[in-house]
């Protein structure tokens, strides 16, 4: 049985489509149910309905600091479609902690930075002020605090000295669509465990491969 998935947005939706576009294959232990944005001008929902995924809109403005308002209505939506599963896909909106621990464990989120390193609002601007010769991607379970939780995949690419906040953005961006789909499919496959603040995958070897920047002579 295939496990059953909403994603979460706020915006454009390419870890979203990326998502969308891996659990076509038969064989990808993981379907998605529905995409639901706090924004109605979010432009992943086009995207969404043009594949066929049922989209909703809960618009979290009008909540303002009520949290648990707002994720009430999401909640009853979550339940509506039967979801087991949460992928965030850049969804700006912080949660309650109790709305985590319920979802602890079935909740994965991606940031693109190495993380612990530079969470929160603009990773790339952090990694160039930091200097950091190689940054990246991170999908993670959500714990209370932004931008942090077991960590269940990376991906990291180069940072040239040239680089800006968008081209570097450009570069983890690929990253972050080829990592997403696969943590998804170690934690519907029930290939993921998780011990204390550690996640470890049951029968994923490391690849052994290095990448240094600049480069060796
Ligand atoms: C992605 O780069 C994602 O990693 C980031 O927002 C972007 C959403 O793009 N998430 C965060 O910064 C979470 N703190 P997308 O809508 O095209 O997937």
């Amino acid at each position: 049985m295939k496990r059953r998935v909403a994603i979460l947005i706020s915006g454009r939706g390419s870890n979203m489509a990326a998502l969308i576009d891996a659990a076509k294959a038969p064989d990808f232990p993981a379907e998605i149910v529905a995409v639901i944005s706090n924004r109605a001008d979010a432009g992943g929902l086009e995207k969404a309905a043009a594949s066929g995924i049922p989209t909703v809109v809960i618009e979290s403005k009008p909540f303002g600091k009520d949290r648990a308002a707002f994720e009430a209505v999401l909640q009853r939506v979550l339940d509506e479609k039967g979801a087991e599963l949460i992928c965030l896909g850049g969804f700006m909106r912080l949660f309650t902690a109790e709305f985590v621990q319920r979802w602890y464990g079935r909740m994965l989120n991606i940031h693109p930075s190495l993380l612990p390193s530079f969470p929160g609002l603009d990773p790339h601007g952090q990694a160039l002020r930091a200097g950091v010769k190689l940054s990246g991607a991170t999908v993670h379970f959500v714990i209370p605090e932004t931008d942090a939780g077991p960590i269940v995949m990376q991906g990291a690419v180069t940072v040239a000295d040239d680089d800006t906040p968008d081209t570097l953005a450009a570069r983890v961006i690929t990253i972050e669509h080829r990592i997403y789909p696969e943590a998804l499919r170690l934690l519907a496959s029930g290939r993921l465990k998780l011990e204390g603040d550690l996640c470890k995958a049951l029968g994923r070897a490391v690849s052994g491969g290095t990448l240094v920047a600049p480069t060796l002579k």
